[in-house]
């Protein structure tokens, strides 16, 4: 039986059903599904950024490039990740960060 996980946007909802173990999370979050919004999809743009709890469970850490964009665009929040570089391995809790421009 494959492991499933909730993926839970705390106030904003979450998502119906649970989805399976390493799901992509740029693949299976849509704007149906979703508050969190999805640009690249390949971990450049910063659009999905957002702060990530692995509930119950871990996350591979970032590779080299997601923390060089996490350290230019949220350098202060160390819980963010790119949610695009995501693969589901736990429950998770996820909260989008809205970038400003100083
Ligand atoms: S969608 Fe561009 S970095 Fe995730």
């Amino acid at each position: 039986m494959t492991e499933t996980y909730e993926v839970d946007f705390g106030a904003l909802g979450k998502v119906e059903g649970r989805l399976p173990h390493g799901a992509c999370l740029s693949e299976v979050l849509t704007i149906e599904n979703s508050p969190l919004l999805f640009g690249c999809r390949t971990g450049i743009c910063g659009t999905c950024i957002a702060r990530v709890d692995a509930k119950g469970g871990t996350l591979p850490p970032p590779t080299e490039d997601e923390k060089d964009v996490l350290s230019l665009l949220c350098p202060n929040e160390p819980k963010a990740r790119l949610a695009c570089q995501i693969k589901l391995s736990a429950d998770l809790t996820i909260e989008p960060i809205k970038l400003t421009r100083d």
